[in-house]
């Protein structure tokens, strides 16, 4: 099964998939996390590039790194665990890149569709959790953990750009959600316990069936 956890910056996607991935273990299934961008060696390289503030990034250069990640991600490290019969964790995938580099940069949608297939082998999650919460709450989070561990530089660059960039990814979200039924959201305002019941009530018939 492939899972996929997406949300704003500070949505608490790490702390939710650290949680169900101990679930899962404790329920006999093997699971692999990893994320996007950086799940794969050349992907680690290309997450550098694309989240240093520092670097100027036209959209369409954004897009074809994030794709380029993706290419390797899937192949490299997804479809072999998924063939090995793990469940497969992913902190971002393929609706991160609608999101973003659609409703955030202004990319046109189907050729962001038809790209995505590309890249991807025709690959999409089984499910996608939706941490939903106020990019508000969400930034003032990211912001925070990022300057604690002295990251603003390195992993800033999302973290930079205004609040009405943030809001146009949260509504992205929501209208990726009301269109696809793998999407399940989740109110991610509350504590990570409360976060992780709600998951963990989703997933408990699900692993029956896969
Ligand atoms: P994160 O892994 O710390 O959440 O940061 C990844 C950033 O990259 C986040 O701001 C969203 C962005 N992103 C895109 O813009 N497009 C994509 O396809 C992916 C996977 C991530």
């Amino acid at each position: 099964m492939f899972i996929t956890f997406e949300g704003i910056e500070g949505a608490g996607k790490g702390t939710a998939m650290e949680r169900t991935s101990q679930w899962l273990d404790r329920q006999g299934r093997r699971t692999r996390l990893t994320r996007e961008p950086g799940g794969s060696a050349l992907g680690r390289e290309l997450r550098a590039l694309l989240l240093d503030r520092e670097q100027s990034i036209e959209p369409e250069a954004e897009l074809f790194l994030y794709l380029a990640d993706r290419a390797q991600h899937v192949r490299q490290i997804i479809r072999p665990a998924l063939a090995r019969g793990e469940t497969v964790l992913s902190d971002r995938y393929a609706d991160s890149t609608l999101v973003y580099q659609g409703y955030g940069r202004g990319l046109d949608m189907a050729a962001l569709i038809t790209l995505q297939t590309l890249a991807s082998g025709d690959l999409w999650p089984d499910l996608t959790f939706l941490l939903d919460l106020p990019p508000e709450t969400g930034l003032e989070r990211a912001r925070a953990r990022n300057k604690a561990l002295g990251l603003e530089r390195r992993e800033g660059r999302f973290e930079a750009e205004d609040l009405a960039f943030h809001r146009r990814i949260r509504q992205g979200y929501l209208a990726l959600a009301a269109q696809h039924p793998r999407f399940r959201i989740i109110d991610a305002g509350r504590s990570p316990e409360a976060v992780f019941q709600d998951i963990r009530l989703i997933l408990e018939p699900l692993i029956l069936l896969y």
